[in-house]
């Protein structure tokens, strides 16, 4: 097995509330179904923040020390036994899945040199299709896959090479299109024949149209829930995928006025939680749980007197279900390969290097628009459209 010459280092999280820590990580060999990736560019998501700082609130199975990370992409160099479709070698992308409960161990951790990933959350990625690009889909990918396909949220059609022939004129609504789930829900719910109605800032507007949607709403406009619904018109709804922070009231409310099975799955919480400080948590603590049970509360209310299902998406949870997990060997790696899924939104490289990736966390938290915060890794090559951050901030992590 080529393994590099010196031990693979890690980004280590030693308990909740901590820095990130860059030390050396073990070796470890795949197990069976199993493979050992060469990490070469990983992308930050809001969830990576959120158990750093919260970690006992919502991973609360998790053993320290851990490794954060859920997206990453890079070689594979070991396969373990059983693993029937990737040899060393291969450009991929995966999802990481050392938080997950079912995982829970730090080698299956995105922010780490080396990583240990299961076979069915690997797609292989086409050569011209850089690192920092790749990685920017697997938990988008997997979350917004989960929200529409699984039948305990919106239970939709699955995507086809020829969409044409699945179209019967319904409709799904994405709430959130410039986030990285949502870039992904789009191209999923056209692939699968719908009409896609999105919603994003008017500047994101060809960003959600060249990815597959039919309609654009600004939902920064008051009414933006009334043009949503003239939108979609006399057709269907099939559904609504809710994905950006305090938008589920008005998903509801759509999903309540229109014809269709008044479904809308939920990605993001009531209120933000990506603010969390590392230190001195309590009155934060006290200002906001309330407010997100209360949103919770409230959220409950009014689907109940609209008569609308909704349901809250655990991205990874795709990956249970069967059908789920082939999504990346079905679906994506083919599409990437025939240029019919994009990798979107674009990568906004913060920085290179495990080291980079508490400021590249940082610049997460202030906000992006339709871009993913990635950081490459030693030996990566930038694709020439991977925009840099315009001031980046190369600052360490804490000492090993
Ligand atoms: N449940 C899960 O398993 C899971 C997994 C992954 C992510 N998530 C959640 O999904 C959400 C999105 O995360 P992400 O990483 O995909 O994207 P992101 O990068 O956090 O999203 C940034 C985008 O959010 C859009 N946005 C902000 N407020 C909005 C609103 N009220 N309505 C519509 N769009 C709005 C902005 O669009 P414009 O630029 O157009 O203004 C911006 O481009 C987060 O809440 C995250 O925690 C959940």
């Amino acid at each position: 097995m080529h393994m590099p010459p010196t031990n693979p280092r890690a980004a280590w999280l030693h308990a909740a509330r901590q820095p990130l820590r860059v030390d050396q990580a073990p070796r470890t060999a795949p197990g069976r179904g199993e493979v050992l990736v060469r990490n070469r560019a990983v992308a930050i998501n809001p969830f990576d923040g959120i158990v750093q700082s919260l970690g006992g609130l919502v991973t609360p199975w998790l053993r320290y020390p851990a490794v954060l990370g859920s997206d990453l992409a890079g070689e594979v160099l070991a396969v373990g036994p059983g693993v029937r479709r990737l040899v060393p070698g291969d450009r991929v992308l995966g999802l990481a899945l050392g938080v997950e409960k079912a995982a829970n161990r730090p080698v299956e951790g995105a922010f780490q040199e080396c990583v240990i990933l299961r076979e069915a959350c690997v797609a292989r990625i086409p050569p011209d299709l850089s690192f920092e690009q790749a990685a920017v889909l697997p938990l988008a990918f997997a979350t917004a896959a989960c929200g529409l396909f699984l039948s305990e949220h919106l239970g939709l059609r699955r995507p086809s090479p020829d969409p044409a022939s699945l179209a019967r004129g319904e409709s799904v609504l994405v709430w959130g299109a410039a986030t990285s789930v949502g870039s992904c829900a789009v191209q999923l719910a056209a692939a699968a024949g719908y009409r896609v109605i999105a919603t994003c800032s008017a500047h994101n507007f060809e960003h959600a149209r060249s990815l597959g949607a039919t309609a654009c709403v600004d939902y920064h406009d008051p009414a933006a829930a009334a043009r949503v619904v003239e939108a979609i018109g006399g057709s269907a709804l099939a559904g609504v995928l809710c994905v950006a922070v305090g938008a589920g009231d008005a998903c509801i409310d759509v999903a309540g006025r229109c014809a269709g099975p008044r479904r809308v799955a939920m990605a993001s919480t009531p209120v933000s939680l990506v603010d969390a400080p590392l230190e001195a948590q309590f009155r934060w603590k006290l200002g906001r749980l309330p407010r997100l049970a209360l949103g919770f509360a409230r959220l409950a209310l009014r689907a109940r007197l609209r008569g609308v299902r909704t349901s809250s998406i655990w991205g990874t949870s795709v990956i249970h279900d069967p059908r789920g997990a082939r999504l990346f060997e079905d679906f994506l790696e083919p599409a990437l390969a025939s240029g019919r899924f994009q990798a979107a939104p674009r990568p906004l490289v913060t920085g290179m290097g495990l080291d980079a990736i508490p400021e590249a966390m940082r610049r997460l938290a202030r906000g992006v628009s339709a871009s993913k915060v990635v950081v490459s890794l030693p030996g990566s090559v930038s694709a020439p459209d991977s925009p840099q951050d315009p001031a980046p901030e190369y600052t360490r992590a804490s000492a090993p």
